[in-house]
């Protein structure tokens, strides 16, 4: 998919949540660990794109640079309902969380590709814990945005993997290797820290912590493959 493509789906859902009016019912529950991991998913969620929009201005393509906005506003709106999920069950908002700091100190300083690959952590995790929030909660309201959150997070996927693909197209395959092989640890990483940090709300959610690592990993595994491989690296398509 081109990025003119890409950005014609953004001002479509944009257009759409514009048109929506969220509904922000109260008086829900939810279990206290599913509370605390909502909140930190909110504040990972609510970040203004600063890193990304200036690495994406600076790639100077200005279709792109107009999809990674529309992008981050959309990211915006998941804190939005999530912060609504956490009023729903009489609970509220925090500020960042320290895995957020992380990810914006390995991102800082890096160019788009480094921004991307590190915010690609983020999104894998993301499909795998929306998912879990949309079957697990036992809650209508809470799987309703859930699952419209997750239909987002699986248009960004693709969007980011084209980006990808391009900026390390002209990379030499030693290159893409390590590379990958870099992403894979990052990942790896990543998702233990989440497991770790969220192993009671996922519990109660209905998926075990070896299953949300699994189901990542298998998640992932394709990423890779779409951003590395090209002809003649078959060692990156297994
Ligand atoms: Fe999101
Ligand atoms: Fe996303």
């Amino acid at each position: 998919m081109d990025f003119q493509q890409h950005l014609q789906e953004f001002e479509e859902s944009a257009r759409h949540r514009a048109a929506r009016t969220e509904p922000r019912p109260l008086g829900g529950r939810l279990p206290p660990a599913v509370i605390r991991s909502v909140q930190r998913f909110q504040a990972g969620e609510d970040g203004d794109g600063t890193s990304l929009i200036a690495a994406a201005a600076r790639a100077g393509d200005p279709i792109y640079l107009a999809a990674v906005r529309l992008f981050v506003a959309e990211e915006q709106s998941h804190a939005v309902r999530l912060a609504n999920v956490l009023r729903y069950a009489g609970a509220a908002p925090i500020g960042g969380h320290w895995t957020d700091t992380v990810f914006v100190l390995v991102r800082r300083g890096g160019g788009l590709r480094l921004e991307l690959l590190t915010l690609m952590l983020a999104e894998v995790v993301a499909l795998r814990y929306y998912r879990a929030l949309r079957d697990g909660s036992g809650d209508a309201y809470v799987a309703d945005v859930a699952g419209r959150i997750l239909a987002d997070e699986e248009r960004h996927v693709p969007f980011h993997l084209d980006r990808l693909r391009q900026g390390f197209a002209p990379t030499p395959l030693a290159g893409r290797v390590a590379a990958a092989g870099g992403w894979w640890v990052l990942m790896t990483g990543a998702v233990l820290v989440v497991a770790l940090d969220h192993g009671s709300a996922l519990r109660a959610l209905g998926v075990t912590r070896r299953r949300f690592v699994t189901d990542v990993r298998g998640l992932f595994g394709p990423m890779v493959t779409a951003v590395f491989r090209s002809a003649g690296s078959s060692i990156l398509t297994r």
